[in-house]
């Protein structure tokens, strides 16, 4: 068979990721291997997120360039995939003839059909049916995946909670859980194909399985944590509301659950939580934040923001900065509000004025950033069990303009740190073992926004099994 190139450019959340990967595996059989030139490509797939309006611009810029590249090339075949494709549908090609195909949140196992009919005919196509739950429990077994330490994996898609400020209910539809055999499977095969750890992705996992009838998220997650050769799970992402005291208890309690949960909290304030629809108040949040701190004293704490949400006063977003002094979160990720299509917040009054919501969004990173900063220094002298991930960019700042740098690895903790560490001489002939390896390293140092480490274990310990008195996870 003829090889054709691929290239895909992926915008968004873990969601996406995982969706590029699907799409990459469905188009091999016709073909298509991925490149990462845009230039030498035969396809270019933009796969689109629509949750903020930064990300939706991005997906149009990319575009604009796709527009150029065509116009020279007019057997290239451009397709729009994901959540603006699904939001916009038919206005996509109309606003862009060059596009030849828009595929929407659903349509990514008709993929190989459409691709085919477009290299035939030459048409133009537009699939943005909502149809694909059976397609979507089907056992990907089979596909290729290139190989890594790491993944994702889609326990459910969708949303039913209707943030007032959010779109993606709108654009992914009502939520729907996948079977957790179909889940169980997968990893399994990930596992066998070198996957040490996997991220269990939804927009709510908490929630998974309720409707369907299928089993908890707390009963699949000890269903994971069964599966031999496995290492590490994680999870993204958990609304507060719908945390359950069983899954609180399982953290610390399950030994391949990390101790880091993502909870993404919003506002600090109880009349903006009341009107972006959050159901939860402040008071119930940290409740539960001490509870799992009760369960699992280390764990790591991450959270989302959105500063500027229409009418937000000086002393709500005061409450904001009250909740993460308290709180001491291990990380944040903060954005400014922004209008969405067919988000009720779209058509709230009193909208914040951009250089406001850009100051405070510099005042909560710069709060956090003195929070992240001695929580690092704190790290070091500790040595933690670290999964490698493979090898880094970084260069060791002690062997800086030395001929023969070490090498370098980096990897992550159970706390979701990143950590770069070199490897002694002496390991240099174990080096093949060590991506995918468990090994503890000593932090040493740290950097804005990871942590420096030296070996601290005499071997890459390729069994992740418990062992070793002096590690904290
Ligand atoms: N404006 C700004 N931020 C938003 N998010 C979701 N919708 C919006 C919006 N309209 C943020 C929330 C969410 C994260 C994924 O994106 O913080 O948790
Ligand atoms: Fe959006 Fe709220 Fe659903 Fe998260 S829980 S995807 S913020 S509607």
């Amino acid at each position: 068979m003829q090889s054709k190139k691929l290239h895909i450019k992926t915008i968004g959340c873990q969601m996406n990721v995982y969706d590029t990967e699907q799409i990459a595996a469905v188009l091999a059989p016709l073909g298509y291997q991925l490149t990462v030139a845009v230039e030498s490509a035969d396809m270019v797939i933009v796969n689109t997120c629509t949750i903020r309006e930064k990300a939706e611009q991005k997906a149009f810029s990319f575009l604009g360039r796709m527009a150029k590249i065509k116009a020279a090339k007019p057997s290239l075949i451009v397709a729009v995939g994901g959540c603006v494709a699904q939001q916009e549908g038919e206005a996509i090609p109309r606003r862009m003839p060059f596009v030849d195909l828009v595929f929407g949140t659903q349509a990514i196992f008709r993929l190989p059909e459409l691709v085919h009919r477009i290299e035939q005919t030459r048409c133009q196509i537009v699939d943005v049916r909502t149809s694909s739950s059976l397609a979507f429990n089907e056992p990907l077994a089979g596909l290729t995946k290139e190989k890594r330490v790491s993944a994702f994996v889609t326990i459910m898609r969708g949303c039913d909670n209707f943030c007032t400020y959010c779109v993606v209910p709108h654009v992914r539809g009502r939520e729907a859980s996948r079977h957790p055999d179909r889940i169980v499977d997968e990893i399994r095969m990930l596992v066998d194909q070198g996957v040490r750890e996997v991220t269990l992705l939804g927009q709510n996992v908490n929630s998974y399985g309720s409707k369907e009838g299928l089993c908890s998220f707390a009963d699949l997650l000890e269903r994971v944590n069964g599966i031999e050769g496995l290492g590490r799970i994680r999870f993204t992402t958990s609304h507060p509301k719908d945390l359950s005291d069983v899954l609180i208890n399982l953290f610390g309690r399950i030994d391949k659950l990390c101790h880091h949960i993502h909870l993404p909290v919003q506002s600090g304030s109880n009349e903006i939580l009341k009107r972006m629809n959050r159901n939860y108040t402040r008071e119930n949040y940290l409740e539960r934040l001490a509870r799992l701190r009760d369960g699992c004293p280390d764990i790591a704490i991450t959270s989302d923001f959105i500063v500027g949400f229409p009418g937000e006063t000086e002393r709500q977003f005061d409450e904001t900065l009250e909740l993460v002094k308290t709180v001491q979160y291990d990380g944040l990720f903060a954005f400014m509000y922004s209008d969405r299509p067919n988000a009720p917040a779209a058509a709230f009054s009193n909208k914040i004025a951009e250089s406001v919501k850009k100051e405070r969004l510099q005042k909560l990173l710069a709060l956090q950033e003195s929070i992240t900063h001695d929580k690092y220094q704190r790290m070091v002298g500790k040595t933690l069990r670290v999964l490698v991930e493979g090898p880094s960019r970084t260069i060791d700042e002690d062997f800086k303009g030395k001929r023969t740098p070490p090498l370098r690895y980096s990897g992550r903790t159970t706390f979701n740190h990143i950590v770069h560490f070199s490897l002694p001489k002496s390991y240099r002939d174990k080096k093949e073992l060590l991506t995918g390896a468990f090994v503890d390293i000593m932090i040493v140092g740290t950097y804005a926004h990871s942590l420096r480490g030296s070996v601290a274990t005499n071997m890459p310990n390729a069994n992740m099994g418990k062992g070793g008195s002096t590690i904290a996870a």
